[in-house]
């Protein structure tokens, strides 16, 4: 077992650059399958989610090589087997497979997905979206087993726009004859990012990035290549790292729209920032006032990003309200905060923070992806030593956060024991 051991209260200080987005990636891996010719994906981050879609492919026969920083997939001889329950649940992105496997064969059979505990995350808008363009639906304990005949272009309309339902939809429909609309579509950079790899690959898909997607069947999709977009949520983790405690602290390598929700939430508690281009860069503040913050769907504020700035609110001067309304059980962070010292109530979906406190080093726990970036974040600006366990979940989504926080100054190490 691993965990992580930070020596809070250092200055972060140079340049940290940002990675492919692990929420794209695991959707262009799977979604490559669909094309009958070789693929290749540039900036693959190196995260252990990546390797689990790799094991499923591996699973199915594809011959894939992953080289530095790309992967190159030949999919043109799968066998459309069973999925175990074993790697699905391994991850939430494994259901892409799902997807892609009924898209190009007509038939699949896998598991419930895995992913972080942070509440029911049903796939009835997915299954509703395989419904809609043909397909029937048998499922017993856990094992869903989807069969289309034929698969014929139609209206979806998702209840929320969910990025899993949508991503799942575009990668059914782009092998469905005929035209198929998805309403109240997910807007977030990733589903641009399929899109725009399908589309690579020869499908014909208009609309990605708004709340209304039309997609035009083809019998066949090609070999491309493709580049994962920068991940905004290791963008902004790393933002709120400086923010924190950080003096000059440049964010690289990233795209400063996709984050503008939190941008002007750091505005409003008093940030002078620099946004350049591709990069932001951060130093922190003496006077740090509170803000109120709702998760919402692209472009509204990240829910991904909801952990890690309740660090930032507890050093805020007066309180700070809080409201999750993606994820019923994504506050199990807030104990482990309040062990550190921090003020913080739970109501409902709703987190009061009353700050400004001191956070002291202590040991926690990595519950979920987010939740241990939290705990990371909570750490570095903390008096004394934090060990933070479970880590298995921050590796899930952060390439190389070890090295990345030390090589701008934090006393940061990977411990096994
Ligand atoms: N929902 C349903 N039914 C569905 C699908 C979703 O009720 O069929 C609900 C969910 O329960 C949730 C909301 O709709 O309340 C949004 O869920 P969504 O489907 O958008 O989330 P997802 O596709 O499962 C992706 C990311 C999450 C991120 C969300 C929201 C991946 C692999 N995961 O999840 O990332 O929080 O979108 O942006 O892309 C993370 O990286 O830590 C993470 C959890």
């Amino acid at each position: 077992m691993k965990r992580i051991k930070i020596e809070g209260g250092h200055i972060l200080s140079g340049e940290i650059p940002i990675s492919g987005a692990k929420n794209s990636a695991v959707a262009l891996v799977p979604a490559s399958i669909l094309s009958d010719e070789i693929v290749r994906i540039h900036n693959i981050p190196n995260i252990s989610d990546i390797d689990a879609l790799n094991e499923i492919l591996n699973y199915l026969g594809a011959k894939v090589s992953r080289k530095e920083d790309y992967m190159e997939i030949d999919a043109s001889e799968i066998e459309n087997k069973e999925i175990p329950e074993s790697i699905s649940k391994k991850l939430r992105a494994s259901y892409y497979f799902m997807a892609a496997l009924l898209g190009k064969y007509k038939k699949v059979e896998m598991y419930f997905p895995g992913g972080c505990s942070i509440g029911a995350r049903p796939i009835d808008q997915t299954l509703k979206a395989f419904e809609a363009l043909g397909a029937k639906i048998d499922e017993n304990n856990n094992k869903f087993t989807i069969v289309a005949e034929h698969l014929k272009g139609g209206n979806i309309y998702l209840d929320m726009p969910s990025v899993g339902a949508t991503i799942n939809a575009m990668l059914v429909a782009v092998k469905a004859e005929g035209i198929t609309t998805i309403e109240n579509a997910a807007k977030e950079p990733e589903i641009v990012s399929v899109a725009t790899f399908l589309n690579n690959m020869g499908a014909k898909i208009t609309g990605a990035g708004t709340s209304s997607i039309i997609i035009k069947g083809v019998k066949k999709l090609n070999g491309c290549f493709t580049e994962v977009i920068p991940d905004r949520i290791e963008a902004g983790t790393y933002l709120i790292a400086g923010a924190l405690t950080g003096k000059n602290l440049t964010i690289k390598n990233m795209i400063p729209e996709h984050i503008e929700s939190l941008t002007n939430k750091l505005k409003e508690v008093g940030y002078p920032l620099n946004i350049g281009p591709d990069f932001i860069t951060i130093s922190t503040i003496e006077k740090k006032k509170p803000v109120n913050i709702k998760t919402l769907g692209y472009p509204g504020f990240a829910t991904d990003l909801q952990q890690p700035i309740t660090v930032l609110l507890t050093q805020c001067i007066g309180k700070s309200i809080l409201e999750e309304t993606l994820y019923e059980n994504r506050f199990q962070n807030v104990n482990y905060l309040n062990k550190m010292g921090a003020n913080i109530q739970i109501e409902h979906q709703k987190i009061k923070i009353n700050g400004p406190t001191i956070l002291k080093g202590e040991e926690v726990e990595a519950t979920d992806l987010r939740a241990g970036a939290c705990m990371v974040l909570a750490g570095l600006v903390a008096e004394g030593t934090t060990t933070i366990s479970s880590i298995e979940h921050v590796l899930r989504g952060y390439e190389n956060i070890i090295e990345k926080l030390e090589a701008v100054g934090a006393k940061i190490e990977l411990e096994e024991i």
